[in-house]
């Protein structure tokens, strides 16, 4: 399989860009491997003419908005983020119709429709950032996560108009789960995602985007680490760190949808070119420009 995969990279002149979160077999032949900022950085600077997005489809959607010209193809149709299902463009200009003046900020994690009706859109690794680069005195919405909303809201001081959405794995990690890790492993620091409760993130010693939390365990002189994420960025970090121990904040770390992409699916794409991904020519305009603003802040 990685040989057919290898040589159809080449008769298609495709990049494969994948999530952290992918299976270990998918983040090993990938190209590039990244968090959705970086990924989305990734799919607009290509010279590829094929995109092949192992993540979800908000990802792969991204990519297109960014290079309408490529053809960019989702491995498994089925993987979507419920998440970013959370939300409709309907619901959205019903928020924005009762406050007419206030700036949208929204989630990368979301559907095209939702971000073209958003000014400015954020990831994890950037969402502090962008609600900062938006006037003091203008009121924010922002969707669809309300537990990044929380965190945004921590680290700005600034209260949002918050829509009620999460992050159905990320939600369910409580703090009795971090006190059970924490009593099997004493010395280990604690880093988490900032789509866990607004609870669990006050307790961790740093809260950041998968790209930011390789950073800082990269750069920390500690030896153990409580990981409150997807279980896929384990293989990530071991692959960086091998000679940091990683645990699981909570058994059944999992993301379904993420974990819809395999190598045989990946082989099935590359030879049907499916699932390919379309957005529609006003929608992408408008998404675009969301995008642009967003890619342009750390
Ligand atoms: P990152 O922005 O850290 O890649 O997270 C994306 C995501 O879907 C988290 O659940
Ligand atoms: Fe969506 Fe959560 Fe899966 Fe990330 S982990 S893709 S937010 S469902």
């Amino acid at each position: 399989m990685r040989i057919f995969i290898e040589s159809k990279k080449q008769e298609l002149n495709a990049i494969i860009i994948a999530h952290y979160y992918q299976l270990p077999e998918i983040q090993e032949i990938a190209d590039f491997v990244g968090d959705s900022l970086q990924m989305a950085r990734q799919a607009a600077r290509t010279e590829a003419r094929v995109i092949i997005c192992c993540g979800v489809r908000f990802m792969a959607e991204s990519a297109k908005i960014l290079s309408p010209e490529k053809t960019v193809i989702l491995p498994d149709i089925q993987a979507g983020c419920p998440m970013a299902d959370m939300i409709t463009a309907e619901q959205l200009r019903a928020m924005k119709a009762d406050h007419p003046n206030a700036a949208v900020v929204c989630y990368v994690n979301s559907s095209a429709e939702v971000k073209a009706e958003s000014d400015i859109c954020c990831t994890s690794s950037n969402a502090v950032n962008v609600v900062r680069s938006i006037p003091e005195e203008q009121p924010v919405i922002f969707v669809p996560d309300r537990n990044l909303g929380s965190y945004v809201e921590s680290q700005t001081g600034r209260k949002m108009i918050r829509w009620e959405g999460c992050c159905p794995i990320h939600d369910v990690l409580t703090l009795q789960d971090i006190e059970t890790q924490k009593k099997l492993h004493p010395d280990a620091i604690l880093v988490v995602h900032p789509e866990c409760p607004p609870a669990v993130c006050r307790q961790a010693d740093a809260v950041c985007s998968t790209g930011g939390m390789l950073q800082y365990i990269k750069s920390s002189t500690a030896k153990e680490f409580i990981i409150g994420t997807e279980e896929g960025f384990l293989h990530t970090l071991q692959q960086n760190c091998p000679d940091k121990q990683f645990y699981l904040a909570r058994a059944g770390f999992q993301c379904r949808d993420m974990k819809y992409i395999s190598l045989e699916k990946l082989t099935r794409a590359m030879d049907s070119m499916a699932y390919q991904i379309e957005v529609a020519e006003e929608i992408r305009k408008r998404a675009r420009i969301v995008l642009d603003r967003m890619i342009a802040i750390n």
